[in-house]
């Protein structure tokens, strides 16, 4: 009896545990994240002419600097000048986003106005102490979600030109086409198929050429697509051809691999990690 009563025991305190296990894990599995309001996007290219939510936030690190150096000099003239100035765009940042009120130390913000007026060095100091704590806690909550939000481009409605005829690919079905040819090539050589591997490589050639005038599309300068899909890469598929050539497989396998490290991941660091998070907190 008392061990169908403990076997009973264990069974049930099993059940618990794999209950419990399987809460955590799903609590371990989820995140929420508070987002930035969507409003705020009017204080950003292209809703607005200017960069206005970050021209605000550069100014105040700019007199929150100049106002620690005059004070910590005794100057009290300047101190109240940079004081001023950041009160004035601290308080701008409630006014932009009024959802975000509660983040901001606003009495400490009038505590700093009337200690720079009386020329009180200490009280600005501990009010900037207090502002300054808040700039961390917002940044440490919004900032990589705003960046995300409302900098990161968009390159769904991108378009890529490909071949003489100018047939029009959507920039992922451009992506997916140049990643069939690096395992093509890959797959061929590794199979003694050198023509097929050939011919991947020159489609791969022309696949980014046409890919490097779609970067014309944001960039106004031809430096980004030089350094990605520029000298070194031309030269770098050069190589790999002469590698498939020559059968040499382990000059193929690295060449490929250089090629898809600078062609592809770097230009992917840059833009697809951000998009990807973009899509993330958009859809
Ligand atoms: C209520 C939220 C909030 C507060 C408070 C805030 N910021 Fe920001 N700040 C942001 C967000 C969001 C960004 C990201 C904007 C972007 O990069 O597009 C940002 C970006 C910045 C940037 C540019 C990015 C960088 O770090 O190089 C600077 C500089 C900056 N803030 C300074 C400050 C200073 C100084 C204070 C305090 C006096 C402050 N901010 C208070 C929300 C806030
Ligand atoms: C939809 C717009 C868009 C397209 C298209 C685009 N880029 Fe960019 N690119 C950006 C933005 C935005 C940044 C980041 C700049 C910043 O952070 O302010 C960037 C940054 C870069 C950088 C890092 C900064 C630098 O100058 O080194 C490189 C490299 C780059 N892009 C290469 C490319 C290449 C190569 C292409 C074409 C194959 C391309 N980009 C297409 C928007 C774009
Ligand atoms: C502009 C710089 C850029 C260059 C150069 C680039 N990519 Fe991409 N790639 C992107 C971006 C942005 C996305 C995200 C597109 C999307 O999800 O709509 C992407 C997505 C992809 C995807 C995922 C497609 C899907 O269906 O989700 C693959 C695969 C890919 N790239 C392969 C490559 C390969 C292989 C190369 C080099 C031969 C390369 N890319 C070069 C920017 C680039």
């Amino acid at each position: 009896m008392k061990d169908i009563i403990r076997s009973h025991y264990l069974k049930l305190l099993l059940a618990v545990c794999l209950l419990m296990l399987g809460t955590i894990n799903s609590v371990a599995e989820e995140l929420s994240l508070k987002l930035p309001p969507s409003t705020m996007d009017k204080w950003y290219k292209p809703a607005n002419k200017r960069q206005v939510w970050l021209h605000n936030m550069f100014s105040m690190r700019r007199e929150l600097q100049a106002l620690k150096e005059y004070a910590a000099a005794g100057d009290k003239k300047l101190t109240k000048k940079w004081a001023d100035r950041l009160v004035k765009h601290y308080r701008k940042v409630g006014e932009m986003v009024p959802e975000w009120k509660d983040e901001l130390e606003l009495e400490w913000a009038t505590r700093m106005e009337t200690a720079a007026a009386s020329g009180d060095l200490e009280s600005v100091l501990q009010a900037a102490k207090k502002m300054g704590r808040s700039c961390s806690t917002c940044h440490r909550e919004y900032r990589a979600l705003a960046v995300a939000l409302f900098r990161v481009p968009d390159y769904s409605s991108l378009k890529v030109k490909r071949g003489s005829e100018g047939k029009e690919l959507g920039f992922r079905d451009a992506m997916n086409e140049l990643v069939t040819y690096i395992n093509r090539i890959k797959i061929a050589a590794e199979d003694g198929r050198k023509d097929f591997a050939l011919k991947a490589t020159a489609d791969l050639k022309d696949g980014l050429h046409d890919m490097g005038k779609s970067c014309a599309t944001c960039h106004r300068g031809p430096e980004p697509r030089e350094r990605i899909l520029g000298k070194q890469t031309d030269d770098l598929l050069t190589d790999l051809a002469q590698a498939i050539q020559a059968e040499d497989k382990k000059a193929t396998g690295k060449n490929l691999g250089t090629v898809a490290v600078i062609a592809c991941a770097w230009c992917h660091g840059v833009h697809r990690t951000a998009y990807d998070i973009k899509r993330l907190i958009t859809h």
